[in-house]
């Protein structure tokens, strides 16, 4: 599935979540969880990277096989507008994604192709996964960086 497929129900979102019920969206403390599981995944390899524990082929394996699918969850109703940062509490998704969408999707969709290449070599040796695990770190900053604000 492509990431355009991921997201092309975005727009439609918007019809569904009046600002009045924007607070109560669940659509921000569910795209909040996958951000979770993300590092769940990420965090065990990047402490395995890091030589903070000691590398587990299959342990790594199984963290980018997850990380693997948990980014190609479909994101087509977790980004109703509305649910940015200037308009509701509890978030820190900034109104910046909703003007430049198309952007928003190519930084996904790099993040993707980055966790593609990790979850080929993840139980193939640290050097191998230190390797790969590092352009997927840079694709998450690079998206957090013009999209998510600073914890408050
Ligand atoms: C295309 C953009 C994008 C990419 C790529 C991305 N993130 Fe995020 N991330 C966001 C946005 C936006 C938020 C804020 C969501 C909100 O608060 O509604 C966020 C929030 C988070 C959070 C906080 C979740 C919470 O509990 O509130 C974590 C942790 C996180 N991201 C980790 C990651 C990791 C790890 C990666 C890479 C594997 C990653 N993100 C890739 C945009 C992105």
């Amino acid at each position: 599935m492509t990431a355009k497929r991921l997201f092309s129900a975005f727009l439609l979102g918007a019809t569904l979540s009046s600002p009045a019920f924007a607070d109560q969206d669940p659509a921000v403390e569910q795209r909040q969880g996958q951000f979770k599981l993300y590092v769940h995944n990420f965090g065990l390899m990047g402490a395995m990277a890091q030589g903070r524990i000691d590398y587990d082929a299959e342990a790594a394996q199984t963290a980018a096989t997850n990380l693997y699918h948990v980014t190609r969850h479909d994101q087509s109703r977790l980004w109703p507008e509305g649910t940015d940062s200037f308009s509701i509490d509890g978030t820190r998704a900034n109104p910046a994604i909703w003007e430049n969408l198309d952007d928003f999707v190519e930084k996904f969709t790099a993040m993707q192709t980055a966790v593609e290449a990790l979850q080929a070599v993840a139980g193939g040796g640290l050097p191998e996964m230190q390797a790969a695990f590092g352009p997927v770190g840079q694709s998450c900053q690079a998206c957090h960086e013009a999209y998510r604000d600073e914890a408050s």
